[in-house]
């Protein structure tokens, strides 16, 4: 009649390993994404994320890829020295002006780009920024961050840095946590069922007997303080991990797609009536602005066409009051940078959907593109200038004749002052 008291330890260990497996879930996530890896040449590496996030990742990747300057893997071993590191970062143009090699060598192949001055920033920043470069840029070697990469949408290195490893990682610890669960609850059934039979029999030992009265319920187990101080941590990690991860997305909003007022819909009337873009957009191909159109346009058609439902009703009203429908902003470039529209969809020959995805399959609209700088140049870099029946390319392209296509890059395109003031 040894049974009982064998299982007993056993579904215990169980529950142990159970817990276990629940807390190492969430630190194994949370260590990724704040990049608390051991620091590497001294520098500080959460202090260096925040320093090149803020000031260097517009232009610069951790890995290999250009994106306004050159990634920056190997940075120190590839630069002539530390000092010179120092020098260069609080002041890239003294170096060149200086007559400085390397520097002129770097300056030339990256078209001439000006890199900014950053002359506040001390030794010990740029080795913070220089150390979470080097332990970011090993842990970017994984195929998300070279995903991400490809697509442009080279925002903030955080993102991709913790990548597909640590999404595998959780995958397989959850599913261990479900299949150890499901273990534990057929466990439960059989010890229960167990005593249930043992309690009816009466040639029972005493100490048998004893271990029988004495089981633990899983109601007792739930109160006991190990396991509400188990569950306890993990809920903190878990919103502490929610947190983090809202705090990383600030700023980056490829993927919005608010609800609007009306339930006004691309694919019903892009899509399936095929309605011209510009029949509402009406600037798009003359002016800086695509314009979002006024109800009037929509009374051309609605006036007759479904007057009778609620959705169409609030264009009636607004007309009555005389007030503007209130549509969310999707996309939105800073103002200091100048973007626009005529100059791509009309001068450049591009398409909309090269930047708004595809507009006329979507119900309600979602920002497809990041939107960022590192996307705006990584364009102007691969795309080849439209000089069809465009008499101001003429001479240029006589220049340009027997060369590779041009680019935007080639007239201008990655000049600062193109697109700020
Ligand atoms: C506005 C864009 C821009 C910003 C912001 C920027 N850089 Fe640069 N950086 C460049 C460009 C462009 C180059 C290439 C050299 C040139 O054209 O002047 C460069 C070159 C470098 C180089 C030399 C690279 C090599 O391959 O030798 C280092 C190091 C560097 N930057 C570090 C930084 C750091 C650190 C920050 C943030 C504190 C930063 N940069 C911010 C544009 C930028
Ligand atoms: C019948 C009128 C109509 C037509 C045709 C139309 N749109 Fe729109 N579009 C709207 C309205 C109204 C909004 C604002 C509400 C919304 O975001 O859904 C809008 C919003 C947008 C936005 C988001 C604007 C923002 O806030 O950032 C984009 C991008 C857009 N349209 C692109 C297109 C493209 C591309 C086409 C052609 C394939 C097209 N539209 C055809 C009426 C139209
Ligand atoms: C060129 C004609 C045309 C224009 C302009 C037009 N629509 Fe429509 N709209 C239609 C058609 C056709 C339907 C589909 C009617 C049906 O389902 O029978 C429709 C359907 C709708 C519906 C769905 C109504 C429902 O209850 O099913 C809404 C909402 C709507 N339109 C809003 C707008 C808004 C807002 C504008 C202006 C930005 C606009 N439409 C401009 C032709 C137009
Ligand atoms: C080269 C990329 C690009 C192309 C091509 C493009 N857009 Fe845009 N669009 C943008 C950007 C960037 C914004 C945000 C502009 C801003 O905030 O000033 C935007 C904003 C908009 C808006 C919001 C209102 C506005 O003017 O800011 C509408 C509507 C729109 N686009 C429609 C269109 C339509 C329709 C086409 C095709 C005829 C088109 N776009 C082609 C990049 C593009
Ligand atoms: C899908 C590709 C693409 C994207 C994305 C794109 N552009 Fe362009 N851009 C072009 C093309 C093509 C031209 C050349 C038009 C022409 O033939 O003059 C151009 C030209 C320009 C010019 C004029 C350059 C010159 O030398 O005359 C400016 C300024 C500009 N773009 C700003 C922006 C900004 C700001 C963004 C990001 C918000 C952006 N572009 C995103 C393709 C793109
Ligand atoms: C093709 C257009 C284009 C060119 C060329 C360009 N920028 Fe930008 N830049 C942008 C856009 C668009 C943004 C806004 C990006 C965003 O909101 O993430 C931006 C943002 C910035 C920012 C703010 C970065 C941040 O993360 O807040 C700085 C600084 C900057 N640019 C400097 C430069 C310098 C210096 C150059 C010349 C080497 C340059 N830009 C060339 C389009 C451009």
């Amino acid at each position: 009649m040894q049974i009982i008291s064998c299982l007993r330890p056993i579904w215990r260990s169980f529950i142990m390993i159970f817990l276990l497996l629940g807390l190492a879930v969430f630190p194994a996530n949370a260590q990724d994404s704040t990049a608390a890896a051991p620091a590497a040449g001294g520098g500080d590496v959460a202090a260096g994320q925040t320093l090149f996030n803020n000031n260097c990742a517009s232009c610069h990747a951790v890995g290999d890829e250009v994106v306004v300057g050159p990634g920056l893997k190997g940075i120190t071993q590839r630069a002539p020295s530390k000092d010179w590191l120092y020098k260069w970062i609080r002041n890239s143009s003294a170096v060149i002006a200086s007559g400085d090699a390397y520097a002129n060598q770097i300056f030339n192949k990256y078209n001439k780009l000006q890199m900014q001055s950053f002359p506040d920033l001390t030794n010990g920043d740029i080795d913070n920024i220089l150390a979470y470069v080097e332990s970011a840029s090993t842990a970017a070697a994984t195929p998300a961050q070279a995903q991400a990469d490809a697509q442009g949408g080279q925002t903030a290195s955080t993102e991709a840095s913790g990548g597909l490893s640590t999404q595998y990682f959780t995958i397989i610890l959850v599913s261990l946590l479900v299949v150890l669960f499901l273990v534990l609850l057929v466990l439960l059934m059989i010890v229960s069922l167990l005593t249930r039979f043992l309690k009816e029999r009466k040639d029972l030992s005493e100490a048998d007997r004893e271990v029988l009265e004495q089981r633990t319920s899983i109601g007792k187990l739930l109160q006991s303080g190990v396991v509400k101080g188990a569950v306890g941590i993990i809920a903190v990690l878990l919103l502490g991990k929610i947190g983090l991860d809202s705090v990383m997305n600030i700023g980056v909003s490829q993927g919005y797609a608010p609800k609007q007022p009306i339930a006004y819909s691309h694919k019903l009337h892009a899509g399936e009536y095929k309605i011209n873009c510009a029949y509402c957009h009406t600037s798009v191909y003359k002016g800086k602005n695509a314009s979002i159109p006024a109800a009037n346009i929509c009374m051309n058609c609605h006036n007759v066409i479904k007057n009778g439902s609620p959705e169409i009703k609030k264009l009636y009203t607004a007309i009555e009051k005389n007030q503007p429908i209130e549509w969310v902003r999707v996309h939105n470039v800073p103002d200091y940078a100048y973007f626009n529209h005529a100059q791509h969809t009309n001068v450049g020959g591009l398409a909309c959907q090269n930047c708004h995805g595809e507009i006329e399959k979507m119900e309600v609209v979602q920002q497809v593109s990041p939107l960022t700088m590192g996307w705006c140049i990584d364009c102007h870099r691969k795309t080849d200038v439209n000089t069809k029946g465009n008499a101001y390319y003429d001479k240029l392209l006589a220049v340009h004749a027997s060369k590779e296509p041009m680019k935007v890059a080639t007239i201008g395109g990655l000049e600062c002052s193109k697109c700020h003031y």
